[in-house]
């Protein structure tokens, strides 16, 4: 895994929907390739810990990070203004692996959209799903829209189909070769049964409380299942990215 850290002069820091930003970042990614579903460890002023947030884009020489306000880290987040530097260590994890023969079927749900924009970019034609509770937390369809075809959905019907993403997964599984998903654990566990079902292969980004964010603290480990036998793994390292048959959820 190689990564750094970088002083990033931030360009931008909008709020695009209620409570959910948009940072971008200038971001040269010559020697640092960022693979899709990688994260960012953003260093967030009088906090000792970093705050991980998954690459949204990396194109043009512009890192985008897009996040929700959720605590005081993402909160002083919010308040960084364009002309400074941020702090991040990038890029971190092991993200999606696509292969551009594949039909792939990307899935996001809520703040687990933004990482399968820069996913979207890297395949052929893919089919997004994306799923919310509402229509004001609708973020980055038009950014979706240039990359594939797409489907939108939310809890309440505000906007797109009445439902959830599993629905319009169902509905159109056969069209894909494989599913990468990226939202909260009850929908990726949801999404993993239903690939099992039909027989397709399912990627999983999952998130946890991070500490070091490089594999050095044992802060973020899950149990996952290899050759048959439960072992404990790191999300920042071995993930955030798993095979979802291998999750024990
Ligand atoms: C690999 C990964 C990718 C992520 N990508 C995104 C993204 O693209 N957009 C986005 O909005 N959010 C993302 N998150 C969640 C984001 O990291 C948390 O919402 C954020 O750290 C909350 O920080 P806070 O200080 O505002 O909240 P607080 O609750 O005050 O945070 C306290 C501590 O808990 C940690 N923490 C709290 N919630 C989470 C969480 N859900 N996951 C990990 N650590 C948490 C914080 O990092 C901090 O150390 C991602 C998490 C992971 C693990
Ligand atoms: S966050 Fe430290 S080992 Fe993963």
């Amino acid at each position: 895994m190689k990564y750094d850290v970088r002083q990033l002069p931030l360009l931008s820091n909008k709020e695009i929907a209620q409570g959910i930003y948009d940072m971008r970042l200038e971001y040269k990614q010559d020697d640092l390739p960022v693979q899709c579903g990688q994260f960012a460890h953003v260093y967030v002023p009088g906090k000792s810990l970093r705050r991980p947030i998954s690459v949204c884009d990396a194109s043009g020489g512009v890192l985008r990070l897009v996040y929700q306000v959720k605590g005081e880290g993402t909160k002083i987040m919010s308040q960084m203004q364009p002309g400074g530097t941020v702090d991040v260590l990038v890029p971190l994890g092991h993200g999606f692996s696509v292969d551009s023969t594949k039909r792939y079927c990307l899935i996001g749900g809520g703040i687990g959209v933004p990482p399968m924009l820069y996913t979207a970019r890297q395949c052929e034609n893919p089919l997004i799903i994306t799923g919310f509770r509402s229509e004001s937390l609708v973020i980055l369809q038009d950014d979706l829209k240039a990359c594939g075809e797409t489907l939108l959905c939310t809890d309440d019907g505000s906007a797109g189909e009445k439902g959830f993403v599993t629905d319009l997964l169902r509905a159109h599984i056969a069209e894909v070769d494989e599913v990468c998903a990226c939202g909260p654990t009850p929908m990726l566990k949801a999404i993993a049964a239903v690939c099992k079902e039909f027989n397709k292969p399912c990627q999983i980004s999952l998130e946890e409380r991070m500490g070091c964010g490089v594999g050095a603290c044992l802060v973020c480990a899950v149990k996952v299942r290899k050759n048959g036998e439960e072992i404990m793994q790191h999300v920042c390292k071995n993930g955030p990215v798993f095979n979802a048959e291998e999750v024990v959820f």
